[in-house]
């Protein structure tokens, strides 16, 4: 056994164990290499491991006696000495058990049994349970694994480990072990059983998402001559950080995020000199941020949000820190101006996030690097005409691809200078003083997916440039002054959300609309539309088709929805992804004529609000066929005719108002239908049955009486109205903002993507009270 190899053995070994604790192996051909032949000793240790194993693929077929198994598939020698060196036995459809034979490879340093499929190969599952999760047959079978002196990289992330409390000691005893990767093991302490661990060359420790529920314990800082990443993400541990633990002069990675630890970050962070990525956030973390975190100078993502730090953050904490890539200091309790030097040290920057704080800033002052992509800072005190930020000279260069500057004090008309943003895609200017028109030169925005200018002044027509912005999958132009729906419209055919509400829009409602078959949401409501609901709804595909057109939001893979539903003042909250929303909300409109019986076609649909317009004539017969119908409104129209007993299938339905139109008959039975409170049927004085008060029976009897109000008191109804609208929280996730937003993405980057690390975006996000300028 030459010492030699030691330092390039490696042991890749992936336990995919599902609830079941089922497992089975999967064989991948790898071809072999081979001058000298096949060690005798190796050649009889993997015919035993054979033994052991179920084939039915055949794939170990060359494993022969009569051969050399150093051209056995699956198997790697190394060929000057013929011993096995690597065993690929990953990804096609081994069971059986394996032998303690597989010891007996004593140069054996890359051991592959990942795979799936684990329903397909039964046999295997008694063994496997065996394996783990008996404590006693545990600790043979990982003193076997300690027979393979020479491993050096460990992955049992995902296995169920919860009864192994020496689990500790035992990986302590492999001396090469460098990589050890432990999460989702289901860990409970971290305390060493002997009170001792002795790992001499560990550099990288994963043991994110177990549950340690104790206190930082302290042989980490043992680990300073090689631990280079350690990572603790989301377990319970509670404490302070012990300030030896930044004395792991090696370090790059550092994960304390998401647990209850309290108390100060250790003045002692800044001897990290190494640190590239350090994640302290949702914690307690109380005091003032330590200005030695400016000595980080290798730092590329500061994650120490989500705390109750206090103080002031001045230019000396970001002195040094030249490789900050992201800056993330939404929520921060950042108040005052933002100073001059600012802007000046975003220069290497390629994220901002500023969002969500008390920042007071004149736009004209903002300075933006060519290297920015997205600039966020929604949510502030940003103030000053948009054209002085859109058309300075200085940042003409741009080429910003997120700008969500909603929720501030911008004023003025949007400006002619679109021609020097065409990178964008996402544009929220929502929520600001904004006036005038909408620009014809808006339409340079020829990359653009998402156009926000909500809650604005803008009035006018919108220009028919937009219609070359084709990638456009969501508009939202509500609460404005707008003129007419645009027949152009028709031509976005990617456009997943069009929301024109509450914005002073007059005439028809196009037929163009309909061509827009990947639209989910279509929100019109509380405008002065006239004419009737086309009749084509039903060629709107995502609204009838499964999952279908779900277009790719870039920087908008997570769409959060809010649809209030607000009967009576319990307010419903429906927050739900793009994928799962699809809405019709033409409520609050002139609208006449009857509903379209074709509405019925759309079966995807789950909201429905046609309430408070002229509508006449009967409720769809078929309407029962929309079976994904959550909510239907339609009251506060002129319908009559019975209510359609298909309605009964309705089985989602939980919320339905019927009430203030001409219906009449009994109201079919169903589960549905009789738990909703009899106001959600009132106002129909022919209508009768269960809930209503009135029985059918005595229908004649009841008539004058109309014992539960009448249409007259309509205005002070207003109570019962249903709201719907919808709410948007739009969140600009870049593929990159997943991978730091959603940490389970996170860890599978680290874990299987290394080498695409240099483009995460990288993130600081600092709370704090004060901005010293
Ligand atoms: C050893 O194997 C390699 C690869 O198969 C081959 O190129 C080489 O010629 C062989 N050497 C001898 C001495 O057989
Ligand atoms: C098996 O592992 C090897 C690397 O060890 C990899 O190249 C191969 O893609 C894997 N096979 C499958 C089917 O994933
Ligand atoms: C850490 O190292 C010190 C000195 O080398 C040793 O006494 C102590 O037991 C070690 N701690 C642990 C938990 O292994
Ligand atoms: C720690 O490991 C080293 C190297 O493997 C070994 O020499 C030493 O005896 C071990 N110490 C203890 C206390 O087990
Ligand atoms: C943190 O761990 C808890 C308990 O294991 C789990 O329920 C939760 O989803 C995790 N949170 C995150 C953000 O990963
Ligand atoms: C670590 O930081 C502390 C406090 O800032 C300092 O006193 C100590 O000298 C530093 N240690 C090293 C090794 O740099
Ligand atoms: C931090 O919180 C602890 C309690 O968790 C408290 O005792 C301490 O005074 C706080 N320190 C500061 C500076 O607020
Ligand atoms: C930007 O990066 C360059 C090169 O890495 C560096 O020299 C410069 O100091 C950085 N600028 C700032 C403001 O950190
Ligand atoms: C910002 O940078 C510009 C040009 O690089 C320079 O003229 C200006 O003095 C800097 N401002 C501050 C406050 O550092
Ligand atoms: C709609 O989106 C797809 C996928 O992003 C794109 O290929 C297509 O060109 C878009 N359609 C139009 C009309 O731009
Ligand atoms: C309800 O649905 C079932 C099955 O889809 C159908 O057979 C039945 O006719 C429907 N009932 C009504 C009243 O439409
Ligand atoms: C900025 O941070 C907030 C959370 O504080 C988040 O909702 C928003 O999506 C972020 N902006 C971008 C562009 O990622």
């Amino acid at each position: 056994m030459g010492a030699s190899f030691a330092t390039h053995h490696v042991l890749f070994l992936v336990w995919f164990l599902p609830a079941a604790f089922s497992l089975s192996f999967f064989f991948f051909k790898a071809e072999s290499i081979s001058n000298v032949s096949c060690n005798e000793k190796d050649n009889q240790a993997l015919v035993t491991l054979k033994r052991g194993l179920t084939d039915h693929g055949h794939v170990l077929s060359s494993w022969s006696d009569h051969k050399d198994c150093c051209i056995w598939d699956g198997v790697i020698c190394d060929k000057k000495i013929g011993r096995v060196f690597e065993l690929h036995l990953n990804y096609s459809g081994l069971g059986g058990e394996i032998s303690g034979s597989l010891l007996q490879l004593e140069h054996l340093n890359y051991l592959d049994l990942s795979g799936n499929d684990f329903n397909s190969w039964e046999p295997f599952k008694p063994s496997l349970s065996v394996f783990w999760h008996n404590s006693d047959l545990y600790v043979d079978n990982l003193r076997w694994m300690s027979g393979l002196s020479a491993i050096q990289h460990l992955d049992l992330s995902d296995a169920d480990l919860h009864r192994e409390v020496d689990w500790l000691q035992i990986m302590s005893k492999f001396p090469s072990l460098s990589d050890l990767y432990l999460s989702y093991c289901q860990l409970d302490s971290l305390n060493p059983s002997l009170g001792f661990v002795n790992f001499t060359s560990l550099g990288f420790l994963d043991l994110a998402e177990n549950h340690f529920n104790h206190e930082i314990p302290n042989w980490f800082s043992n680990l300073s001559t090689s631990l280079i990443e350690l990572d603790l993400y989301n377990n319970s541990l509670k404490g302070n950080i012990p300030p030896s633990i930044f004395n792991l002069e090696k370090l790059e990675l550092l994960d304390l995020g998401l647990y209850s630890l309290n108390g100060p970050i250790p003045s002692s962070v800044g001897n990290l000199s190494r640190m590239r990525l350090l994640y302290l956030e949702q914690n307690q973390l109380n005091g003032t941020i330590p200005e030695s975190l400016g000595l980080l100078s290798k730092l590329e993502m500061l994650y120490v949000g989500e705390n109750s730090l206090t103080g002031t953050v001045d230019e000396g904490h970001f002195r040094k820190l030249s490789k900050l890539k992201n800056l993330y200091m939404s929520e921060a309790r950042i108040s005052g101006k933002a100073p001059m030097w600012f802007w000046n040290w975003t220069s290497n920057i390629t994220f901002i996030n500023l969002s969500n704080n008390h920042i007071e800033c004149n736009v004209s002052d903002i300075f933006l690097s060519s290297t920015v992509k997205v600039l966020d800072i929604a949510n502030n005190s940003f103030y000053g005409p948009i054209s002085t930020f859109l058309c300075q000279k200085k940042i003409r260069k741009n080429e910003l691809e997120v700008l969500d500057a909603s929720n501030n004090l911008l004023s003025g008309e949007l400006s002619h200078c679109w021609k020097y943003w065409q990178s964008l895609i996402h544009l929220n200017l929502g929520s600001n003083n904004l006036v005038g028109r909408i620009p014809y030169s808006m339409g340079a925005l020829v990359n653009l997916q998402a156009l926000r200018l909500q809650n604005n002044s803008v009035y006018g027509d919108i220009p028919s440039s937009l219609k070359k912005c084709s990638n456009m999958r969501l508009i939202d132009m509500g609460d404005n002054h707008l003129s007419i729906i645009p027949l152009w419209i028709g031509e976005m055919t990617n456009l997943t959300v069009l929301r024109l509400r509450s914005s002073e829009f007059k005439g028809y409602i196009p037929q163009q609309i309909c061509q827009l078959s990947s639209l989910r949401v279509l929100d019109l409501a509380n405008n002065s539309l006239s004419g009737s609901i086309p009749n084509c709804l039903k060629n709107i595909s995502a609204m009838t088709l499964p999952n279908s057109n779900v277009i790719s939001f870039m920087y908008l893979n997570i769409y959060a929805e809010n649809v209030r539903l607000v009967p009576k003042g319990n307010e419903m909250e429906y927050q739900e992804n793009l994928k799962l929303v699809r809405l019709i909300d033409l409520s609050s409109n002139n609208l006449s004529g009857s509903i379209p019986a074709e509405i019925s076609n759309l079966s995807k649909l789950r909201f429905l609000n046609l309430s408070r317009n002229h509508l006449m004539g009967k409720i769809p017969e078929k309407i029962g066929s929309m079976k994904e119908l959550e909510s239907v409104d339609l009251s506060r129209n002129h319908l009559s005719g019975k209510i359609p007993p298909s309605m009964s299938n309705l089985t989602f339905l939980s919320l339905l108002d019927l009430s203030y139109n001409n219906l009449s008959g009994t109201i079919p039975s169903s589960t549905q239908l009789q738990s909703f409170d009899a106001l959600r049927y009132i106002g129909n004085p022919q209508l009768c049955g269960d809930p209503l008060p009135k029985s059918c029976t005595i229908e004649e009897q009841s008539l004058n009486k109309s014992p539960i109000g009448s249409v007259e008191d309509d205005s002070k109804n207003s109570s019962f109205y249903i709201g719907m609208g919808v709410g948007f929280a739009i969140g600009f996730w870049a593929i990159c903002g997943a991978l730091f937003f959603n940490r389970t993405w996170r860890h599978a980057y680290f874990r299987f993507a290394d080498e695409i690390k240099d483009w995460i975006y990288v993130t600081t996000m600092i709370k704090m009270n004060h901005w010293k300028s």
